[in-house]
Protein backbone atom coordinates (compact mmCIF):
# COMPACT_ATOMS: atom_id res chain seq x y z
CA UNK A 1 0.00 0.00 0.00
CA UNK A 2 1.03 3.67 -1.11
CA UNK A 3 2.34 5.46 2.16
CA UNK A 4 0.21 8.69 1.21
CA UNK A 5 -2.99 8.10 -0.78
CA UNK A 6 -5.18 10.80 -1.84
CA UNK A 7 -8.45 10.14 -2.68
CA UNK A 8 -11.16 12.23 -5.06
CA UNK A 9 -10.29 15.10 -3.30
CA UNK A 10 -12.15 18.40 -3.16
CA UNK A 11 -11.65 21.75 -1.79
CA UNK A 12 -13.66 24.71 -2.97
CA UNK A 13 -13.59 28.56 -1.35
CA UNK A 14 -17.55 30.10 -1.81
CA UNK A 15 -17.91 29.34 -5.31
CA UNK A 16 -14.45 28.80 -6.70
CA UNK A 17 -12.82 25.45 -7.04
CA UNK A 18 -9.18 25.18 -6.11
CA UNK A 19 -8.67 21.29 -5.84
CA UNK A 20 -11.27 19.28 -8.07
CA UNK A 21 -11.56 15.47 -7.79
CA UNK A 22 -7.57 14.86 -6.80
CA UNK A 23 -6.89 10.93 -6.40
CA UNK A 24 -3.13 9.78 -6.34
CA UNK A 25 -0.84 7.61 -4.49
CA UNK A 26 2.83 8.61 -3.17
CA UNK A 27 5.56 6.11 -2.44
CA UNK A 28 7.74 5.89 0.57
CA UNK A 29 11.05 6.85 -0.06
CA UNK A 30 9.54 9.24 -3.61
CA UNK A 31 10.71 12.29 -4.24
CA UNK A 32 7.10 13.07 -5.37
CA UNK A 33 6.71 16.74 -7.19
CA UNK A 34 3.22 19.00 -7.78
CA UNK A 35 3.76 20.82 -10.60
CA UNK A 36 1.57 24.05 -12.52
CA UNK A 37 0.99 26.97 -13.33
CA UNK A 38 0.10 29.82 -10.23
CA UNK A 39 -3.19 29.23 -9.01
CA UNK A 40 -3.77 25.81 -10.27
CA UNK A 41 -4.40 24.26 -6.76
CA UNK A 42 -1.13 23.12 -5.37
CA UNK A 43 -0.67 25.02 -2.19
CA UNK A 44 -4.01 24.45 -1.04
CA UNK A 45 -3.84 20.57 -1.73
CA UNK A 46 -0.41 20.78 0.74
CA UNK A 47 -1.96 22.63 2.84
CA UNK A 48 -5.01 19.50 3.24
CA UNK A 49 -2.00 16.90 3.63
CA UNK A 50 -0.51 19.06 6.37
CA UNK A 51 -4.22 19.86 7.75
CA UNK A 52 -4.41 23.29 7.55
CA UNK A 53 -7.51 23.10 5.69
CA UNK A 54 -9.98 20.85 5.45
CA UNK A 55 -10.95 18.71 2.12
CA UNK A 56 -15.30 19.59 1.15
CA UNK A 57 -15.04 15.61 0.10
CA UNK A 58 -12.48 12.90 -0.33
CA UNK A 59 -10.56 10.89 1.74
CA UNK A 60 -6.66 11.64 2.83
CA UNK A 61 -4.99 8.34 3.84
CA UNK A 62 -0.95 8.26 5.55
CA UNK A 63 0.37 5.70 6.61
CA UNK A 64 -3.41 3.41 6.76
CA UNK A 65 -4.83 6.05 8.98
CA UNK A 66 -7.61 8.61 7.71
CA UNK A 67 -6.62 11.85 8.39
CA UNK A 68 -10.15 13.30 8.05
CA UNK A 69 -9.80 13.62 11.92
CA UNK A 70 -6.25 14.63 12.74
CA UNK A 71 -5.28 17.99 13.19
CA UNK A 72 -1.96 18.98 11.86
CA UNK A 73 0.45 18.77 14.86
CA UNK A 74 -0.28 15.06 15.16
CA UNK A 75 -0.20 14.45 12.01
CA UNK A 76 3.48 12.39 10.81
CA UNK A 77 3.82 14.96 8.37
CA UNK A 78 5.97 18.61 8.87
CA UNK A 79 5.91 21.39 6.31
CA UNK A 80 8.64 23.49 4.87
CA UNK A 81 8.04 27.18 3.50
CA UNK A 82 9.58 29.13 1.12
CA UNK A 83 13.55 30.33 1.75
CA UNK A 84 13.34 27.62 4.75
CA UNK A 85 12.71 30.53 7.40
CA UNK A 86 15.65 29.68 9.76
CA UNK A 87 16.50 31.65 12.36
CA UNK A 88 19.57 33.52 12.34
CA UNK A 89 19.63 34.82 16.06
CA UNK A 90 19.58 30.77 16.99
CA UNK A 91 22.44 28.46 16.70
CA UNK A 92 22.16 25.46 14.09
CA UNK A 93 21.50 22.90 17.69
CA UNK A 94 19.47 25.61 18.78
CA UNK A 95 17.34 25.90 15.67
CA UNK A 96 17.12 22.15 15.31
CA UNK A 97 16.08 21.85 18.86
CA UNK A 98 13.21 24.34 18.39
CA UNK A 99 10.33 22.43 17.37
CA UNK A 100 10.98 20.03 20.22
CA UNK A 101 11.37 22.72 22.94
CA UNK A 102 7.73 24.01 21.45
CA UNK A 103 6.57 20.55 22.15
CA UNK A 104 8.15 20.19 25.48
CA UNK A 105 10.59 17.53 24.89
CA UNK A 106 12.58 16.70 28.10
CA UNK A 107 16.68 18.16 27.79
CA UNK A 108 18.29 14.18 27.74
CA UNK A 109 15.95 13.63 24.70
CA UNK A 110 16.28 16.71 22.85
CA UNK A 111 19.97 16.74 22.89
CA UNK A 112 20.00 13.27 21.53
CA UNK A 113 17.08 13.64 18.78
CA UNK A 114 19.09 16.72 17.73
CA UNK A 115 22.75 14.97 17.54
CA UNK A 116 20.48 12.05 15.70
CA UNK A 117 19.36 15.08 12.89
CA UNK A 118 22.72 16.55 12.82
CA UNK A 119 23.81 13.21 11.65
CA UNK A 120 21.19 12.36 9.46
CA UNK A 121 22.10 15.68 7.23
CA UNK A 122 25.79 15.49 8.22
CA UNK A 123 26.24 18.87 9.52
CA UNK A 124 27.46 17.35 13.32
CA UNK A 125 30.60 19.83 13.29
CA UNK A 126 28.22 22.58 12.43
CA UNK A 127 26.09 22.41 16.02
CA UNK A 128 27.43 25.91 17.26
CA UNK A 129 27.90 27.67 13.56
CA UNK A 130 25.02 30.38 13.37
CA UNK A 131 23.38 30.54 9.65
CA UNK A 132 25.40 33.35 8.21
CA UNK A 133 28.66 31.57 8.56
CA UNK A 134 27.48 29.04 6.40
CA UNK A 135 26.84 28.11 2.80
CA UNK A 136 23.14 27.88 1.09
CA UNK A 137 23.11 24.45 0.69
CA UNK A 138 24.51 24.25 4.55
CA UNK A 139 21.16 26.18 5.69
CA UNK A 140 19.28 24.02 3.68
CA UNK A 141 20.95 20.96 5.27
CA UNK A 142 19.65 22.73 8.92
CA UNK A 143 16.11 23.38 7.55
CA UNK A 144 15.74 19.64 6.65
CA UNK A 145 17.12 18.10 9.99
CA UNK A 146 14.70 20.92 11.24
CA UNK A 147 12.23 19.71 10.06
CA UNK A 148 13.16 15.58 10.30
CA UNK A 149 13.24 16.18 14.21
CA UNK A 150 9.80 15.52 15.13
CA UNK A 151 10.28 12.19 12.98
CA UNK A 152 7.61 12.57 10.20
CA UNK A 153 6.94 10.16 7.58
CA UNK A 154 6.25 13.02 4.66
CA UNK A 155 8.01 16.41 4.39
CA UNK A 156 5.80 18.77 2.66
CA UNK A 157 7.89 21.12 0.93
CA UNK A 158 6.19 24.60 -0.85
CA UNK A 159 8.28 26.69 -3.59
CA UNK A 160 11.71 26.42 -1.11
CA UNK A 161 13.77 27.44 -3.96
CA UNK A 162 11.73 29.80 -5.88
CA UNK A 163 13.43 33.04 -4.53
CA UNK A 164 17.13 32.30 -5.03
CA UNK A 165 18.62 33.35 -8.28
CA UNK A 166 19.16 30.72 -11.15
CA UNK A 167 22.39 30.03 -9.82
CA UNK A 168 21.98 29.17 -6.30
CA UNK A 169 18.80 27.37 -6.95
CA UNK A 170 20.90 25.00 -9.51
CA UNK A 171 23.06 24.39 -6.49
CA UNK A 172 20.49 24.08 -4.16
CA UNK A 173 18.60 21.43 -6.10
CA UNK A 174 21.77 19.35 -7.02
CA UNK A 175 22.20 19.25 -3.10
CA UNK A 176 18.51 18.68 -2.40
CA UNK A 177 18.64 15.47 -4.58
CA UNK A 178 21.61 14.33 -2.51
CA UNK A 179 19.81 15.31 0.77
CA UNK A 180 16.91 13.62 -0.25
CA UNK A 181 18.79 10.34 -1.30
CA UNK A 182 20.55 10.37 1.72
CA UNK A 183 18.21 10.86 4.52
CA UNK A 184 15.23 8.26 2.63
CA UNK A 185 12.45 10.43 4.14
CA UNK A 186 9.12 11.01 1.28
CA UNK A 187 9.31 14.51 -0.24
CA UNK A 188 5.85 15.88 -1.92
CA UNK A 189 7.40 19.15 -3.12
CA UNK A 190 5.73 22.12 -5.01
CA UNK A 191 7.03 23.89 -8.07
CA UNK A 192 5.60 26.02 -10.80
CA UNK A 193 8.92 25.65 -12.30
CA UNK A 194 9.32 22.97 -14.85
CA UNK A 195 12.61 22.78 -15.07
CA UNK A 196 13.17 22.38 -11.36
CA UNK A 197 10.31 19.59 -11.73
CA UNK A 198 12.37 17.87 -13.96
CA UNK A 199 15.59 17.44 -12.40
CA UNK A 200 14.23 16.87 -8.88
CA UNK A 201 11.49 14.18 -8.86
CA UNK A 202 10.77 10.55 -9.45
CA UNK A 203 7.51 11.21 -10.74
CA UNK A 204 5.59 14.40 -11.16
CA UNK A 205 2.07 15.41 -11.32
CA UNK A 206 1.29 18.27 -13.53
CA UNK A 207 -1.55 19.69 -12.60
CA UNK A 208 -3.46 22.98 -14.58
CA UNK A 209 -7.30 23.96 -12.99
CA UNK A 210 -7.28 21.65 -9.38
CA UNK A 211 -7.05 19.09 -11.44
CA UNK A 212 -4.17 16.58 -12.22
CA UNK A 213 -3.66 16.27 -15.85
CA UNK A 214 -1.08 13.74 -16.07
CA UNK A 215 0.94 12.17 -13.65
CA UNK A 216 4.36 9.81 -14.68
CA UNK A 217 8.48 10.01 -14.53
CA UNK A 218 10.20 13.00 -16.06
CA UNK A 219 11.19 11.34 -18.77
CA UNK A 220 7.45 10.56 -19.88
CA UNK A 221 5.98 13.91 -18.95
CA UNK A 222 8.95 15.71 -21.21
CA UNK A 223 8.34 13.24 -24.19
CA UNK A 224 4.73 12.03 -24.11
CA UNK A 225 2.81 14.68 -22.73
CA UNK A 226 -0.63 14.03 -22.57
CA UNK A 227 -2.29 17.09 -23.29
CA UNK A 228 -1.73 20.33 -25.21
CA UNK A 229 -1.40 21.45 -21.79
CA UNK A 230 1.28 20.04 -20.08
CA UNK A 231 3.48 19.89 -23.52
CA UNK A 232 3.17 23.79 -23.78
CA UNK A 233 3.36 23.55 -20.14
CA UNK A 234 7.09 21.20 -19.94
CA UNK A 235 9.55 22.99 -22.20
CA UNK A 236 9.40 24.71 -25.50
CA UNK A 237 7.31 22.55 -27.80
CA UNK A 238 6.26 22.60 -31.56
CA UNK A 239 2.47 22.38 -31.69
CA UNK A 240 1.61 21.66 -35.34
CA UNK A 241 -1.78 21.38 -36.41
CA UNK A 242 -2.48 18.38 -37.67
CA UNK A 243 -5.59 15.68 -39.09
CA UNK A 244 -5.31 11.89 -38.10
CA UNK A 245 -5.98 10.52 -42.32
CA UNK A 246 -5.03 6.41 -41.83
CA UNK A 247 -4.31 4.44 -38.77
CA UNK A 248 -2.25 1.61 -39.19
CA UNK A 249 -0.97 -0.99 -36.52
CA UNK A 250 2.50 0.35 -35.44
CA UNK A 251 2.01 4.07 -37.08
CA UNK A 252 -0.48 6.46 -38.37
CA UNK A 253 -0.90 9.19 -41.51
CA UNK A 254 -1.29 12.39 -40.31
CA UNK A 255 -2.07 15.52 -42.72
CA UNK A 256 -0.25 18.43 -41.02
CA UNK A 257 -2.15 21.69 -42.27
CA UNK A 258 -0.74 23.14 -45.29
CA UNK A 259 2.08 21.18 -45.60
CA UNK A 260 1.79 18.20 -46.16
CA UNK A 261 1.57 13.89 -44.58
CA UNK A 262 3.88 13.16 -42.18
CA UNK A 263 3.61 9.96 -40.26
CA UNK A 264 3.72 9.22 -36.63
CA UNK A 265 2.92 6.53 -33.34
CA UNK A 266 -0.64 5.75 -32.99
CA UNK A 267 -2.19 7.25 -30.01
CA UNK A 268 -5.15 6.40 -27.95
CA UNK A 269 -8.10 8.98 -28.75
CA UNK A 270 -6.88 8.95 -32.46
CA UNK A 271 -9.52 8.11 -35.27
CA UNK A 272 -9.03 8.61 -38.92
CA UNK A 273 -10.24 12.22 -39.44
CA UNK A 274 -9.88 13.69 -35.62
CA UNK A 275 -7.99 17.00 -35.65
CA UNK A 276 -5.35 17.79 -33.25
CA UNK A 277 -1.73 18.69 -32.84
CA UNK A 278 1.59 17.15 -33.67
CA UNK A 279 3.69 18.12 -30.79
CA UNK A 280 7.55 18.24 -31.22
CA UNK A 281 10.33 19.28 -29.32
CA UNK A 282 12.87 21.74 -30.68
CA UNK A 283 15.66 19.46 -30.21
CA UNK A 284 14.35 16.28 -31.70
CA UNK A 285 14.52 17.98 -35.71
CA UNK A 286 17.31 17.99 -37.53
CA UNK A 287 17.82 20.94 -39.75
CA UNK A 288 20.41 21.24 -42.68
CA UNK A 289 20.49 22.67 -46.07
CA UNK A 290 19.53 19.53 -47.64
CA UNK A 291 19.23 16.58 -45.74
CA UNK A 292 19.94 12.73 -46.77
CA UNK A 293 16.61 11.30 -47.31
CA UNK A 294 17.01 7.82 -47.33
CA UNK A 295 15.79 6.79 -44.33
CA UNK A 296 12.08 5.58 -44.60
CA UNK A 297 11.14 6.17 -40.78
CA UNK A 298 12.29 10.64 -40.80
CA UNK A 299 9.79 13.02 -41.96
CA UNK A 300 10.98 16.03 -44.08
CA UNK A 301 10.16 19.17 -44.70
CA UNK A 302 11.24 22.57 -46.35
CA UNK A 303 10.71 25.99 -44.94
CA UNK A 304 13.11 29.07 -44.53
CA UNK A 305 14.45 30.66 -41.63
CA UNK A 306 12.84 33.31 -40.32
CA UNK A 307 14.95 34.03 -36.96
CA UNK A 308 17.60 32.70 -35.55
CA UNK A 309 18.21 33.32 -31.23
CA UNK A 310 21.95 33.19 -30.28
CA UNK A 311 21.80 31.76 -26.94
CA UNK A 312 25.27 30.55 -26.21
CA UNK A 313 25.61 26.99 -25.90
CA UNK A 314 23.05 26.68 -28.91
CA UNK A 315 21.76 28.31 -30.93
CA UNK A 316 17.24 28.69 -31.71
CA UNK A 317 16.52 28.70 -35.27
CA UNK A 318 12.25 29.65 -35.83
CA UNK A 319 11.44 28.06 -39.61
CA UNK A 320 8.60 29.31 -41.60
CA UNK A 321 6.90 26.23 -43.07
CA UNK A 322 5.64 26.57 -46.69
CA UNK A 323 2.06 27.53 -44.92
CA UNK A 324 3.67 30.23 -42.44
CA UNK A 325 3.82 28.10 -39.73
CA UNK A 326 7.00 28.66 -37.42
CA UNK A 327 8.83 25.95 -36.46
CA UNK A 328 11.66 26.40 -33.31
CA UNK A 329 14.32 24.06 -33.80
CA UNK A 330 17.74 23.80 -31.70
CA UNK A 331 21.07 22.98 -32.99
CA UNK A 332 23.84 22.83 -30.30
CA UNK A 333 27.06 25.09 -31.26
CA UNK A 334 29.68 22.54 -30.68
CA UNK A 335 31.71 22.96 -33.30
CA UNK A 336 34.65 24.95 -32.22
CA UNK A 337 34.47 28.29 -33.39
CA UNK A 338 31.21 28.02 -35.21
CA UNK A 339 28.20 30.30 -33.52
CA UNK A 340 25.28 29.81 -36.51
CA UNK A 341 24.82 27.59 -39.02
CA UNK A 342 22.44 29.58 -41.23
CA UNK A 343 21.25 33.26 -41.16
CA UNK A 344 17.75 34.58 -41.78
CA UNK A 345 15.78 33.87 -45.03
CA UNK A 346 18.16 30.94 -45.90
CA UNK A 347 16.37 28.12 -47.24
CA UNK A 348 16.21 25.16 -45.38
CA UNK A 349 15.38 21.39 -45.10
CA UNK A 350 14.19 19.79 -41.83
CA UNK A 351 13.31 16.25 -40.91
CA UNK A 352 12.63 14.10 -37.61
CA UNK A 353 11.88 10.93 -37.01
CA UNK A 354 8.47 9.68 -37.23
CA UNK A 355 8.24 8.79 -33.60
CA UNK A 356 10.21 11.72 -31.83
CA UNK A 357 6.85 13.20 -32.37
CA UNK A 358 3.52 12.49 -30.76
CA UNK A 359 -0.11 13.94 -31.97
CA UNK A 360 -2.55 14.78 -29.04
CA UNK A 361 -6.22 14.61 -30.10
CA UNK A 362 -8.06 17.60 -29.46
N1 LIG B 1 -8.30 30.80 1.66
C1 LIG B 1 -8.66 31.02 0.40
N2 LIG B 1 -9.79 31.71 0.12
C2 LIG B 1 -10.16 31.94 -1.16
N3 LIG B 1 -9.50 31.50 -2.25
C3 LIG B 1 -8.38 30.83 -2.03
C4 LIG B 1 -7.89 30.55 -0.70
N4 LIG B 1 -6.74 29.83 -0.82
C5 LIG B 1 -6.52 29.68 -2.15
N5 LIG B 1 -7.49 30.27 -2.86
C6 LIG B 1 -7.58 30.28 -4.33
O1 LIG B 1 -7.45 28.95 -4.81
C7 LIG B 1 -6.66 28.92 -6.00
C8 LIG B 1 -5.50 27.99 -5.82
O2 LIG B 1 -4.59 28.57 -4.91
P1 LIG B 1 -3.25 27.86 -4.49
O3 LIG B 1 -3.54 26.50 -4.00
O4 LIG B 1 -2.54 28.78 -3.55
O5 LIG B 1 -2.49 27.79 -5.89
P2 LIG B 1 -0.94 27.49 -6.21
O6 LIG B 1 -0.25 27.12 -4.96
O7 LIG B 1 -0.98 26.41 -7.24
O8 LIG B 1 -0.43 28.78 -6.79
C9 LIG B 1 -6.24 30.35 -6.27
O9 LIG B 1 -7.09 30.89 -7.25
C10 LIG B 1 -6.43 31.05 -4.94
O10 LIG B 1 -6.76 32.40 -5.12
MG1 LIG C 1 1.38 28.03 -3.99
Amino acid sequence: MALLEIRDVVKTFGDFTAVNHVSLAVEAGEFFTLLGPSGCGKTTLLRMLAGFEAPDSGEIILDGRNMANVPPEKRPVHTVFQNYAIFPHMTVAQNIAFPLKMAGVPEPELKARVEEALEDVRLQTFAKRFPHEMSGGQRQRVAIARALVNRPRVLLLDEPLSALDAKLREQMQIELITLQKEVGVTFVYVTHDQGEALALSHRIAVMNKGQVEQLDVPEAIYSYPKSRFVADFIGQCNLLDATVREIGSDRMKIEIAGVGMAEALPVEGASVGKTGALSLRPEKIKLGVTLPSDDPDEVHFKGRVHDCLYLGDVTIYIIELDNGMLVETMLPNSDPGKAKFFDDNDAVELAWRFDAGHFLPA
